[in-house]
């Protein structure tokens, strides 16, 4: 059962409106964070809050309430929903404040969100990506609901016949349109770095840890297109595709079209990780 809370109040999923002059709705302004439930228990919750609280503070969008009060009516929800698998969908904007216009509200009224849904994962051996132009803005670090370009990203890559598309600025890798991408190089794995050209993935950080557990050598250095071609191994990271194998890039294959070793091992340990 879908369990939606919206400011303030639990409210049947038919009733859960907000006013056509919503912030979010005319002009994008809003934050959102994606939480994956695994046996009934939120993973990294605390982790997804702080990021929250991170693009609030970046987009000087106030909340009505706080992070740690939508921390606990997450919970609530969650529980409200007796789901085992499932994800919780967190979403701020700077809600209604009157009518259309560019000037920020003086007193807002944010408009506050969480929607906890089922989730069944449907795991893919791998994943054909096809290059497509970064043309996003420069605060990709910023979780924000401005998703045009990434789901197109999406289109322009199944159009292609690929299952997601891989941003590609200046002839650097940045990310995937809706996950972090790495690739295995002669032994290192090789990561964009945290700056405001990549989304802070919860999932990429978590996998960094592992794979530094694991003695796997990481280098966070920005890398060019000709070398994710070359890779021996490639993946992405994200709260619902966990880590998956990128077996095309381009119609070339990758580490001969086969998951590899790294790959492998990095995902198992995040699935003990995340299923204890
Ligand atoms: N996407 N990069 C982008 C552009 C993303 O949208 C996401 C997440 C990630 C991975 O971040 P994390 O590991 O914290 O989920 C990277 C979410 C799940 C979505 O939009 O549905």
């Amino acid at each position: 059962m879908s369990v939606v809370y919206l400011n303030g109040s639990f409210v049947p999923y038919e009733k859960a409106l907000v006013p056509v002059e919503d912030r979010g709705f005319l002009f994008a302004d809003g934050i959102y964070e994606v939480i994956r439930v695994y046996g009934g228990k939120p993973f990294a919750l605390h982790d997804h809050m702080l990021r929250l609280a991170r693009s609030a503070e970046l987009m000087e969008l106030p909340f009505a309430t706080s992070p740690a009060h939508l921390q606990t009516m997450a919970l609530e929800a969650l529980a409200r929903s007796h789901l085992k698998e499932a994800t919780i969908y967190i979403q701020v904007t700077r809600g209604f404040a009157g009518p259309r216009t560019h000037d920020w509200p003086q007193e807002p009224q944010p408009t506050e969100l969480i929607l906890v849904r089922s989730y069944e994962a449907s795991p893919k051996e791998g994943l054909h990506l096809a290059a497509v132009e970064d043309q996003r803005w420069e605060l990709c670090h910023i979780k924000s609901i401005g998703l045009y370009l990434n789901t197109r990203a999406r289109q322009e890559a199944r159009k292609k016949g690929a299952d997601d598309g891989l941003f590609i600025r200046e002839g650097v890798v940045t990310e995937a349109s809706s996950s972090n991408f790495f690739a295995v190089h002669r032994g290192s794995l090789h990561t964009h770095p945290e700056d405001h050209r990549i989304l802070p993935g919860i999932t990429r950080r978590y996998v960094l840890r592992l794979a530094r557990d694991l003695g796997i050598p990481v280098k966070e250095e920005p890398f060019t297109y000709e070398l994710a071609l070359q890779a021996d191994e490639a993946f992405i990271t994200g709260t619902t595709s966990e880590v998956t194998s990128v077996l095309r890039l381009d119609h070339h294959p990758i580490g001969g079209g086969q998951p590899g070793p790294i790959t492998r091992r990095l995902q198992e340990a995040y699935r003990d990780l995340t299923r204890g």
